[in-house]
């Protein structure tokens, strides 16, 4: 149990009693004891009384005794809350025994749609898909941590008119030829020169527009040119997954090819519904609460005015499969926010022709843009948008660097693998550290310092934890008594009662950051206990008990990074 939750449940009865009905005590951890709780206020200008009066009233109601070591109205009608010392032992105890670090799994699982990712064939991955990927990635393991069913879902970019260039390329270079310059690295320069003779030359503009049609008509060749390109983009991305360290696979690949088959009775069932409207020969969808800037209905066209369909329908026809055959309940869409639009757009549509319903809802986890260090977005220095693999480099070869020179006795595997942990840690944490919803600059020497929220503190101060074990010579004993001296004691005690309240927020917020920060303020509890409490020198029953509580700590900062999709490591 957190103390959030048991401080609420005590305080919750005597709110009603109070209010005559259901309050929320609002309790939060405060500056001026363990924790405060603020609904008096409000509760004081509903009924009309003066605060302190509400608020000494609940304390009178509440049953806090063997909870609270104080309970005391302050300030314009605060409740502030001190945990007596006995509470937080007997939890930390109970943490101590429990392998999920006190966090329940869910009394309510169901089937959770992540997609995320979605890079395009034949086309680089780009730093806008390396957040997609980090977020969604730590999305899908918190849910699955918790019990839901996951279906981590790739909505790959496979499908629509640049194929007919790009096959019309690889044919021109040669079969096998093409295939090989259109291997790892090299799908950029490819498109380029795809792209390059499409805008040039008349005759392969042509071509590539019957090939364009002789795809959709599933042409065996065609077919075979395209499983290509695919194939090969596939086996690239699952090489920078694999770099990255997230957990998609190739069975997640789910590209809008997939739909193809099903975008005409999208369109279809969308006319019998009444809701399709012609505009210039084009089949368009007006949900209802989107105008443009001079106040005119946006469409959403479903199909274009040349018969094809393309992006809204792919996404209404997956939207329909994984409600339909997934059985999904919670659709989460991790997608940067210039899509904001586009996806609220589908949904609506969706929840208009009743394709979109409770149980189920579709939630945009949008994101905002990284910058470089000028705080514009960031570009390579010839002024195109920068690789993502070039960046991973650089973040293991920077991190490998600061290994060497800190350890220059480690053996190259040890030195190698740090690097690499400590490198994408910090890349993944600087992403998921900051509220999503902001753009955040991309600069190396703050995100691979050691202080500060960043990976490598975290990831210091589990190594460091590592290492008083190795001193120690043995485990923590889970059943020690659990001994708390002084304030820096019980300031770590209280953060690691802390997780599970984290982790229940951001399953429905899926704001990593507050997890991060939690991570952090837990890291920096046990920096302060460190220097103030000795551990191995302590006598026998106060070291059993600190060695607990580093070991808590140390459990805590390796299930909290792992579910950020960050390794630990033993040394540092
Ligand atoms: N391929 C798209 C892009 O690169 C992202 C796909 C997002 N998912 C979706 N269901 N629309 O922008």
């Amino acid at each position: 149990m957190d103390l959030e939750r048991l401080l609420t449940d005590r305080l919750a009865p005597a709110f009603a009693t109070v209010a005559g009905g259901p309050v929320d005590p609002l309790v939060r951890r405060s500056p001026r004891a363990d924790f405060q709780s603020d609904a008096a206020l409000a509760l004081a200008r509903r009924l009309g009384r003066p605060p302190r009066d509400i608020a000494a009233e609940v304390l009178a109601h509440a049953a806090l005794d063997d909870v609270c070591a104080m309970a005391e109205v302050s300030g314009p009608g605060f409740l502030n809350l001190t945990v007596a010392d006995r509470t937080l032992t007997d939890l930390v105890s109970e943490l101590a025994r429990d392998d999920r670090l006190g966090v329940p799994p869910t009394a309510a699982p169901e089937t959770v749609v992540v997609d995320y990712s979605g890079p395009n064939v034949a086309k680089e991955m780009h730093v806008g898909h390396l957040r997609s990927t980090v977020i969604g990635d730590a999305a899908a393991r918190l849910l699955e941590w918790l019990g839901h069913r996951v279906v981590r879902v790739n909505h790959l970019g496979d499908w629509g008119t640049p194929f007919g260039m790009l096959i019309e390329h690889l044919v021109a270079l040669g079969e096998a030829e093409g295939a090989d310059e259109f291997s790892m690295g090299d799908l950029g320069s490819f498109y380029r020169e795809a792209r390059a003779k499409f805008d040039t030359d008349e005759a392969f503009r042509e071509r590539s527009r019957r090939r364009v049609v002789a795809l959709q008509g599933g042409d065996e060749r065609t077919r075979r040119l395209w499983r290509l390109l695919v194939e090969q983009s596939e086996r690239y991305f699952l090489a920078v997954y694999d770099l990255l360290d997230v957990t998609l696979t190739g069975d997640d690949f789910q590209g809008e090819s997939v739909y193809h088959d099903r975008l005409g009775a999208v369109v279809d069932d969308l006319d019998r519904l009444g809701l399709l409207v012609d505009s210039d020969g084009a089949a368009c969808v007006f949900p209802p609460g989107f105008t443009g800037r001079d106040g005119e209905p946006l469409p959403l066209i479903v199909r274009k005015r040349d018969g094809g369909y393309g992006y809204p329908a792919t996404d209404l026809a997956a939207l329909r499969h994984r409600i339909d055959e997934l059985g999904a309940t919670r659709l989460l869409y991790v997608v940067g926010l210039p899509q904001r639009q586009h996806l609220a757009m589908v949904f609506a549509t969706a929840a208009t022709a009743g394709w979109l319903c409770p149980p189920a809802r579709a939630e945009h986890l949008g994101f905002g843009s990284i910058l470089g260090a000028d705080g514009r977005m960031l570009r390579s220095r010839t002024g195109e948008s920068v690789k993502l693999v070039g960046l991973l480099e650089e973040a293991v070869a920077r991190a490998t660097e600061l290994a060497r020179t800190k350890n220059p006795d480690w053996d190259d595997r040890t030195t190698a693998e740090t690097g690499r942990a400590v490198g994408i840690g910090a890349i993944k944490y600087a992403d998921l550290a900051t509220d999503r919803a902001q753009d955040y600059v991309l600069d190396w020497e703050r995100m691979l310092s050691l202080d500060g929220n960043t990976a490598p503190y975290l990831q210091y101060a589990y190594s460091r934890i590592q290492s008083v074990f190795r001193r120690a010579g043995a485990a923590a004993r889970p059943d020690a008594p659990v001994i708390l001296t002084g304030p820096a004691e019980r300031a770590l005690a209280i953060e690691l009662l802390g997780f599970a309240a984290v982790v229940a927020e951001v399953e429905w917020s899926l704001e990593f950051h507050r997890l991060a920060g939690y991570l952090h303020r837990l890291a920096t509890s046990f920096s302060a206990f460190y220097e103030r409490c000795p551990v191995l020198r302590a006598p026998d029953e106060l070291r059993q008990s600190r060695l607990l509580l580093a070991e808590l700590t140390a459990r805590t900062l390796r299930q909290g990074l792992h579910l950020l999709g960050i390794r630990t490591v033993r040394r540092m």
